[in-house]
């Protein structure tokens, strides 16, 4: 006969789900996974990424995902009539996980406001600028045309407004006379792999939440949401 109790156990839900959201190479989503994995968040915090979601199918992220046997689910755009159709299906999905953290982890669509709203103070975003400086694409490019000496990575929550919700935690990094836009984006993702994984952590682990549309911190210090790399 089953013991009914282990298969209890075996179905209780993950105390602190996390889902990511992908469209292409994955490394932040590596990054979050490698971090988790060598912090045991899994004891630790009672926390995991328990499924990746990604708009394209040949997103490398999904092999990422696979490697570290996290099920993964691809959503296609093209399948759908209208934005808010796509983001209904990729709620359905989410909420399948009940996630207490959702993290776009290089999620190349515009969300509607209906559905940011239904994830505020839950959705975590990555972007290659220090932000409000260069939201949208091309953020390296961008950043060496106006010739700024600094540049970066910002994690914010995600509001409706896109690249300009409320700031959790930023990396800095210089920007070299020989910069091109491929050394400085491989200068300011390095940062990435740092940033993102620490603010995700600080975000579970309640010391970073949404308030008023401001991040606001309980029990740590400012600067342990800024990198300043060299
Ligand atoms: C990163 O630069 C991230 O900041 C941006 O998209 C890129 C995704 O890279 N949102 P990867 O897929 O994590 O390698």
């Amino acid at each position: 006969m089953k013991n009914p109790s282990a298969s209890k156990s075996r179905t209780k839900p993950t105390p602190k789900p996390i889902v990511v959201v992908v469209s292409g190479r994955g490394s932040n989503l590596q990054a979050l996974l490698t971090r988790a994995e060598a912090e045991r968040w899994s004891s630790e915090l009672g926390a995991k990424v328990v499924a990746v979601v990604s708009s394209r199918a040949e997103a490398e992220a999904l092999a990422v995902a696979r490697a570290h046997d996290v099920p993964v689910h691809i959503l296609l755009p093209e399948q759908f009539g209208s934005r808010s159709a796509f983001d209904e299906a990729l709620a359905r999905t989410l909420d399948r996980y009940a996630p207490d953290l959702i993290v776009l982890a290089g999620f190349m669509r515009v969300l509607t406001p209906a559905f940011v709203r239904r994830y505020a103070g839950r959705m975590v975003n990555i972007h290659p600028s220090l932000l409000p400086s260069f939201p949208g694409l091309d953020t390296h490019r961008r950043a060496l045309g106006a010739g700024v000496r600094v540049h970066g990575a910002t994690v914010h929550f995600v509001s409706d407004e896109v690249d300009a919700g409320p700031i959790i935690a930023q990396a800095a990094v210089p920007v070299h006379a020989d910069d091109d836009e491929a050394s400085l984006a491989a200068r300011v993702l390095q940062q990435e792999h740092r940033l993102l994984p620490q603010a995700v952590r600080h975000v579970l682990e309640g010391r970073v939440r949404l308030s008023e549309r401001r991040a606001v911190l309980v029990g740590i210090e400012h600067g342990e949401l800024s990198l300043l790399a060299s």
